[in-house]
């Protein structure tokens, strides 16, 4: 391995005031903390060693589940980074890499290439440590700032350990560092905890760094990457700007949207060619859209799968695993569970369709409602090739109803149907003088 990496997971994360641990908090629809696995995971020749407090290890199973190569570390009072450090190098025993890249938890949005231009960088001019900096955007922030002597980095110095508060730093501390890995050893007992929070801080290195004339330098990158999540605010500032990196990648990509800033996207959602996207569309995990799709306005969509030429919306809600197959429409206030419906098949106002398959060319009328919940479990409905249900039908699962029938408007339908039958209720129309 000739990269190890160091995830530091283990804060307390009090100001979120949050039950969930910080970097559990979702950043569309993902973990913050698997962000930066996946992230970790891009790089080349790598070794994980995720730093977690003893709170968390109730979801060591969970990470354990998703990433199978990591090492954790348990860091066991949390007294600040280069203690958190400390406790990950305690697993270092037989690590014979060069190059150790420490990230953070709670800073989701850093990116790879970012993360392979420092590691370049590093190697290129044979530095001892690299700073991943940025020009923060907001100048009042509480980043740790980078100090400058004849521009040579020389130390950081923590917001809350700024004496004169105006004074003003171009480059602030994104937290992420590149070390090597011999030099981080022998110096991280040098840190002392005499400051204000009386902890141990990993950016106390750069000063004992440059002391003994190692090579210190920084790499600036985009800040927008390195937004730290310490508050709720932070949180949706952070998810904000991953749905502003999202909505660029598919606009790149020939999705066509017409109001960019009103549709959410998850982590791993997924767009094919020439789709139109309408305002005020929310695709949670799980959505798979094929090409020449159209999902008009307020649809909101998780656990999907839409292959070609479908119509959704507005107003939808499709969940739960269902699978929307080639040329089929999905009007108006419909939603639909657990479903698959197939070719060419119409639902094109106000349905309920949950735990049923539809065959192809069948039109489902307005209002036709799958009753699949009989207080205890659910049933399943099945509805042949080529049916017609008429409006306002009552579907009463489990239900079988076979290929070319149809059922009269109004219908409650609590039997199968064989094929190519005509069923309806025989309840006359009455009509009434009302003066008589
Ligand atoms: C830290 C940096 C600051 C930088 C900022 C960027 C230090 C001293 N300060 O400040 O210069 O600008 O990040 O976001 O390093 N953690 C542990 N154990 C601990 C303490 C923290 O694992 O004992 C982890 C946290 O879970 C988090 C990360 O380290 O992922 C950073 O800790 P945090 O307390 O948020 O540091 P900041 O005050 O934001
Ligand atoms: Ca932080």
């Amino acid at each position: 391995m000739s990269l190890s990496i160091i995830i530091l997971a283990a804060g307390k994360g009090s100001r979120m005031l949050s039950t969930k641990p910080k970097v559990f908090q979702d950043v569309g629809n993902f973990p913050m903390l698997f962000h930066v696995l996946n992230t970790a995971n891009s790089l080349k020749n790598n070794s994980i060693n995720l730093v977690i407090s003893k709170s968390l290890s109730d979801y060591k199973v969970l990470i354990k589940e998703k990433y199978n190569n990591l090492t954790f570390s348990i860091q066991d009072r949390q007294q600040g980074t280069a203690d958190a450090v400390k406790s990950a190098l305690k697993n270092f025993k037989n690590n014979s890499s060069k190059i150790t890249l420490i990230l953070y938890g709670d800073t989701p949005l850093v990116s790879k290439e970012t993360l392979n231009n420092a590691l370049q960088k590093f190697k290129k001019d044979n530095l001892d440590l690299c700073v991943i900096s940025m020009e923060a955007e907001n100048k009042k922030n509480s980043y740790g700032k980078l100090i400058f002597k004849n521009k040579k980095l020389i130390s950081i110095i923590e917001q809350s350990e700024i004496k004169n508060k105006n004074e003003y730093f171009n480059f602030c501390n994104s937290g992420v560092m590149i070390f090597n890995t011999k030099k981080l050893i022998d110096n991280l007992k040098f840190i002392k905890n005499q400051n204000k929070k009386k902890e141990f801080y990993l950016t106390d290195l750069v000063e004992i760094f440059n002391k003994k004339n190692l090579l210190i330098d920084h790499f600036s990158c985009r800040y927008q990457e390195t937004l730290g999540v310490n508050s709720m605010i932070e949180l949706a500032r952070v998810n904000n700007e991953f749905q502003k990196v999202k909505r660029n990648y598919f606009l790149n990509n020939g999705v066509y949207m017409q109001a960019p800033d009103t549709v959410y996207f998850s982590y791993d959602t997924k767009i094919g060619k020439n789709v139109i996207i309408q305002p005020n569309v929310y695709l949670g995990p799980l959505v798979d859209i094929k090409n020449n799709v159209i999902l008009r306005s307020f649809s909101y969509l998780e656990n999907v799968k839409v292959f070609n030429n479908v119509t959704i919306g507005p107003f939808t809600r499709i969940r739960d695993g269902v699978e929307i197959k080639d040329d089929s429409k999905v009007g108006n206030f419909v939603e639909i569970k657990k479903s698959r419906i197939a070719k060419n098949v119409k639902i094109s106002h106000l349905s309920y369709i949950g735990d049923s398959n539809i065959n192809k060319n069948t039109n489902i009328g307005a209002g036709t409602i799958t009753c699949n919940y009989d207080g205890v479990k659910k049933h399943k409905t099945m509805i042949g090739e080529d049916c017609f249900i008429g409006s306002n039908s009552s579907l009463v699962a489990p239900l079988k109803i076979k290929k070319g029938s149809v059922i009269g408007a109004g219908t409650v339908v609590n039997k199968d149907i064989p094929h190519e039958t005509l069923v309806y209720r025989k309840s006359e129309l009455i009509k009434k003088n009302k003066k008589k």
